[in-house]
């Protein structure tokens, strides 16, 4: 029998996939009313040990107590009934369908002539859209969405479950300063009404601002379980990655070369307005900018993924017209984009073919394939990020959402190109592995290339970047240079990025 106090009780829950123990015996417990927070490196268990409650994860060991009654969790529907609600971290809408139809999907309403009730269902999403400040409409395609507000499709579907406990994993990832603030008053509200959170961040001053209690996993070990008013961002970060980290953006100082990208006056009907920038060798230009300020849509377009209604770029002086990635990955360019799942990796292919991929070309050709000498070198690359995988050999489904995120980073380190930019690089990655990527990125920087980061992350960007472009709705609104970046204020920066204010030139 449990503790009453408890609306769940997980003990000694154990997982295994083949060749990986995901869970060794872990524990986790939640009351009604809190926000309690899961935290641990990519790949720690975090999103198995939940998949356990929500029924999704039905091969494991241990107990469950659900509101004092010992249970045994077999189906996601069965969990459903008893009040288990979750957004998953990766995305499940179907694409082809609208918001609505995605939101009731299984369960549309019915006319009394037994007939999907449109009127109704559609009237029904909206009203779940505006209880939580979304003004997504709710009949267009899911795949003319953002990746934030697909985020935001998927938080209102799990609202539309009555439940007890509402378990979000990485709900923010991609979510403008907006929508986390409407999630937040959500999650208050919940709370209120004793609903448990279990909420899932690699946000550290996120968790210090919601979380009320906070379990901690480390390599599918149970590590403690804290309040969080009790311990700061330095005791968190120790505990999930086992040491002391001190310097959280190391920065190597290389004298800038030549420029190696320039572009001028790209325009793409409203969403790009004129922009200019350059990338030099030696160098990591930034680009800081709230959700939706048109940094993803720039650099797309520099890389040929999307068109340009006007404008000029040149590769080391030169004019080029780049009309397709095929293109730019010719002119040594590499994108490494920000949306992993639809652009980053072929989930049914295995690691090594994914990091293979935009090689195969280089591989197949000339002296033929040499596959024993790319599986070192795949290896060799995913060492580097610290991938945690049993081998190459698993398929990119089965990662932890963070260790996908670095396969696509070791696929793109695999092309040796001039000019690198990273689209939000970090994103679900924890503050170990953030440290490992930065340092590629410096290395990539003394080997002379041009590496462009776009970031959503003040700390980061000022942290990594040598000089920052700031954009809003379009338009670069601020240019800030090397000496700079030390002096001015988080508050001036975001400024820029608001469009409160201008700053045109460096100095
Ligand atoms: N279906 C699966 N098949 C094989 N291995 C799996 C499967 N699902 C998860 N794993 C492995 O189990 C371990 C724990 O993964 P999990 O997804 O729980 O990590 P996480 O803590 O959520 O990480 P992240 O912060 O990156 O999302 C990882 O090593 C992962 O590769
Ligand atoms: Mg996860």
């Amino acid at each position: 029998m449990g503790n009453s106090r408890y609306l769940v009780e997980m003990n000694d829950i154990s997982v295994e996939f083949p060749g990986v123990k995901a869970l060794d015996r872990v524990h986790f417990n939640a009351v009604p009313g809190e926000v309690h927070v899961l935290l641990g490196e990519n790949g720690a268990g975090k999103s198995t040990i939940m998949k356990v409650l929500a029924g999704v994860n039905t091969n494991y060991t241990g107990t469950i107590i659900w509101k004092g009654q010992e249970i045994t969790a077999r189906s996601v529907d069965e969990q459903r009934q008893r009040g288990v609600s979750i957004i998953f971290q990766e995305m499940n809408l179907l694409k082809n369908l609208t918001v609505a139809e995605n939101m009731f999907l299984g369960r549309q309403p019915l006319t009394k002539t037994g007939n999907i009730d449109w009127k109704k269902m559609n009237q029904d999403a909206r009203a779940l859209l505006d209880s939580i400040n979304s003004d997504i409409p709710e009949t267009v395609q899911v795949s003319a969405l953002s990746v934030g507000q697909m985020q935001m499709v998927e938080i209102a579907k799990a609202l539309s479950f009555h439940c007890d406990i509402l378990i979000m994993d990485e709900p923010t990832s991609a979510l403008t300063e907006k929508e986390v603030e409407s999630l937040f008053s959500i999650i208050q509200k919940l709370k209120s009404e004793g609903v448990a959170i279990v909420y899932i961040s690699h946000r550290l001053q996120e968790i210090l601002k919601i979380g009320d209690r906070l379990t901690i996993f480390r390599d599918g070990q149970y590590i403690n379980t804290v309040n969080v008013k009790d311990i700061d961002i330095d005791q968190m970060v120790a505990m999930m990655v086992g040491r002391e980290m001190t310097d959280y953006y190391p920065k190597v100082d290389v004298a800038p070369g030549e420029k190696l990208l320039e572009v001028k006056n790209i325009r793409q009907g409203t969403v790009l307005k004129d922009v200019s920038f350059y990338a030099r060798a030696g160098e990591i230009t930034g680009f800081y900018g709230l959700m939706g300020a048109g940094r993803t849509e720039l650099v797309r377009a520099v890389f040929g993924a999307d068109p340009i209604d006007s404008g000029e770029i040149y590769i080391k002086g030169k004019q080029v017209a780049i009309k397709s990635c095929e293109q730019a990955k010719k002119l040594g360019m590499a994108l490494l984009t920000e949306d992993r799942k639809n652009q980053g990796l072929i989930l049914e292919f295995d690691l090594n073919q994914n990091i293979s991929l935009p090689n195969l070309d280089t591989a197949m050709g000339g002296l033929g394939l040499d596959k024993n000498k790319e599986t070192e070198n795949n290896q060799r690359l995913a060492d580097s990020v610290r991938v945690k995988t049993p081998s190459l050999m698993q398929k990119a489904k089965n990662l932890s959402g963070g260790n996908q995120q670095k396969v696509v980073i070791c696929k793109w380190l695999n092309t040796d190109s001039d000019i690198i930019i990273f689209d939000e690089p970090t994103r679900g990655i924890d503050v170990g592995a953030k440290a490992e990527i930065y340092g590629i990125m410096n290395d990539l920087k003394k080997a002379g290339k041009a590496v462009i980061m776009v970031s959503s992350e003040l700390a980061e960007c000022m942290g990594v970047s040598d000089r920052i472009y700031v954009m809003h709705e379009g338009e670069i609104t601020g240019v800030i240079g090397t000496e700079e970046i030390g002096n001015l204020t988080e508050e001036q920066v975001v400024g820029l990025a608001t469009g409160a204010n201008k700053k045109m030139s460096e100095g």
